[in-house]
């Protein structure tokens, strides 16, 4: 084989890229799990992609945390990563803070955001009403740089629930934006969502999304949640006052219900309801936890055993900042370039 052939063959190998983060804001849910990380696992054990998964610490700032806390939730989220299925052998896993480069190419892309577009996220409307005392410059111009974790790996795909979706189309439109002013520098990046399990919903008030910052501990499931607590939230579920197990307008308690075990047992939601036909509410409820419990025992065994093994964790997250770091820093000296800064000194 000639050099060109050889060429060709490499680029034909090359993998696409799929990248996602999570917010170490509390106890990872079940909403996070069907949502988003369950589906990072299967696209790192597809063998088809390069994967980046990492903890989002840096946009957990963005809100008034207790320092002790956070750093506390910064390694139970890797222990989660791992503990759900994410392999540091297959993908590159870090924390964000570690690699310099976010918080360089966020600060370069606020310079290509604008206030108007900042200013119609949805996420920005909600935390700002939530957190009425604390609306800082962060979580305004939070997407730019989710913008920067999705852009500076030459991302194709990124996994996520749909509550995402709006911030993945503002990377995009940035980075469009960009490649228009100085030719292309950047990959667009697809979102990948799943139907079924793009919104999970609170187990108290169905018209929400289940959320980690969620202060009722009823409304939410979470991986660390014993086999017992995960039975006893199913049962007291929030549904309406009917009884058949069917998804309708309007039964935003069971339409969610029947999305989780659909999700969790791979069923369709018509194959649910089949199964379910002549059963009542409550059967299904203890179905759904038990099937959920069953999901979720081993991954909090996990879990629990990486929380206890740090000097682990510290190995796992040193060595993925090293290799996500290379990765970025050639298109963080791209956009250098690009926009007129001079190279910095290497070694
Ligand atoms: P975060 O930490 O809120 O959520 C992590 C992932 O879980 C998904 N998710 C859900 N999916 C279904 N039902 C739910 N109830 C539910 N709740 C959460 C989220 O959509 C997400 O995929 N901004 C991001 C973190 C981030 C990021 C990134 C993501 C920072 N940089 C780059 C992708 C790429 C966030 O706060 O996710």
């Amino acid at each position: 084989m000639n050099s060109t052939a050889l060429a060709e063959e490499a680029k034909k190998e090359k993998k696409k890229i799929s990248l996602s983060f999570i917010q170490p804001s509390g106890n990872i849910t079940l909403g996070n799990y069907l949502g988003a990380l369950s589906n990072w696992v299967k696209i790192q054990d597809s063998g088809e992609f390069d994967c980046l998964y990492a903890v989002a610490d840096l946009h957990a700032l963005t809100v008034r945390h207790d320092p002790s806390e956070l750093r506390k939730l910064i390694y139970q989220a890797l222990a989660t990563l791992l503990g759900c299925g994410i392999d540091p052998e297959k993908s590159i896993v870090f924390l964000q803070s570690h690699v310099h480069q976010h918080a360089e190419l966020g600060w370069i892309l606020d310079c290509y955001t604008m206030f108007g577009e900042l200013s119609r996220m949805t996420q920005f409307k909600d935390k700002s009403a939530k957190y009425a005392d604390n609306i800082n410059a962060g979580l305004f111009t939070y997407p730019s740089l989710m913008a920067a974790d999705i852009l500076l790996y030459q991302t194709d795909v990124v996994p996520v629930g749909q509550d995402q979706k709006q911030h993945i189309e503002i990377a995009r439109d940035i980075a469009t934006r960009f490649n228009g002013l100085y030719g292309n520098t950047f990959k667009i990046p697809e979102p990948y969502i799943t139907k079924s399990s793009a919104k999970i919903a609170s187990l108290v008030d169905p018209t929400k999304k289940m959320s980690k910052s969620d202060t009722n501990a009823n409304a939410i499931i979470t991986v660390l949640d014993t086999d017992d607590q995960i039975i006893k939230k199913f049962k007291r579920a929030v549904t309406d006052s009917g009884s058949e197990v069917k998804m309708g307008e309007g039964k935003d308690g069971i339409n969610n219900l029947i999305g989780i075990y659909s999700a969790v047992t791979d069923m369709t939601t018509e194959e649910v309801e089949r199964q379910f036909e002549g059963k009542g509410y409550g059967d299904f409820k203890l179905a759904c936890g038990e099937v959920v419990a069953d999901r979720i025992r081993p991954i909090r065994e996990r879990i629990l055993d990486y929380m206890n093994n740090k000097d682990y964790l510290e190995r796992v997250a040193q060595r993925g900042a090293e290799q996500a770091s290379r990765l970025a820093q050639r298109t963080m000296d791209k956009v250098f370039k690009k926009v007129g800064l001079v190279a910095k000194p290497r070694g």
